[in-house]
């Protein structure tokens, strides 16, 4: 692909997500949110990238990827009026069908196509699928990796904000309270990932986001979640019970180690 190909694909993405403009505030904070994170996951993908040394058709590639990953985010809003995959689509899904259906994608090769709608569509799985391809786990770790350290920001940022002008939609609308699930805090002593499918509440949720750690795969990765305190950000709205310290100690040691400060 070429990079005017990135230009129409990026004037694609901003025609296609201003057709779910509404009159709604709430509606459009939330569209917002989404855009804002579209772009920030580019600037993530196209900095590991850059840093893995990826050729420049690589480059490219991997920011259309990172440009689409969650174009299906915008109708499954629009229809069910929630980012929760779980009570309404599987959003990667959705937007693979998208690109497919709006044969968005055909003015490049038809083996860069199959690389963007397979990155797209297992961008959220949560585990990355056993493929023979090289190209698409190298894609996948890397939309991972992008996507994870903005989502970060996202609920950082989420929870730094007066409240009225929070996105609605980015709490999932999970209930607050001082409990916390333990086998989500489990995953994180056993160093693994945990699943959404454990998380009952917003602090759940916040250790389940902290848990994602030990899933990065690159050390651009692990030097931007370090240098933008994303540990102490979220950690810092969690009960600062004995085992939930422990853990967040444990898993500042294994970040801060794979940084390489
Ligand atoms: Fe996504």
């Amino acid at each position: 692909m070429r990079k005017s190909d990135l230009e129409t694909f990026k004037d694609w993405f901003s025609g296609y997500t201003q057709s779910f403009f509404t009159d709604s505030a709430v509606d459009r904070r939330n569209i917002d949110l989404k855009i804002r994170h579209t772009f920030l996951v580019c600037e993530n993908i196209v900095g590991i990238s850059q840093t893995e040394h990826l050729n420049e058709n690589e480059l490219l590639l991997a920011e259309t990827a990172a440009l689409f990953h969650d174009v299906g985010r915008f109708p499954q809003y629009a229809k069910y009026r929630t980012f929760l995959d779980s009570i309404s689509v599987n959003h990667g899904r959705l937007g693979a069908k998208v690109l497919e259906e709006k044969n968005v994608l055909t003015r490049i090769p038809v083996d860069e196509q199959d690389l963007i709608i397979t990155t797209v569509k297992f961008h959220n799985a949560f585990e990355i699928p056993s493929l023979k391809d090289k190209r698409k786990i190298l894609f996948l770790r890397l939309i991972r990796d992008a996507d994870k350290i903005d989502i970060w920001r996202v609920f950082s940022e989420y929870f730094e904000g007066p409240e009225e002008e929070r996105a609605s939609a980015a709490g999932l609308g999970l209930p607050d309270g001082p409990g916390y699930s333990k086998n989500v805090l489990s995953c994180l002593h056993k160093k693994t990932s945990a699943s959404l499918s454990d998380v009952k509440t917003l602090n759940d949720f916040k250790l389940m986001q902290l848990s994602w750690a030990y899933s990065l795969n690159f050390r651009y990765s692990f030097r931007l979640m370090a240098e933008r305190n994303f540990i102490e950000r979220i950690s810092s709205l969690l009960p600062q019970t004995e085992e939930i310290t422990g853990a967040i100690a444990a898993l500042k040691e294994f970040v801060d180690a794979r940084a390489d400060f």
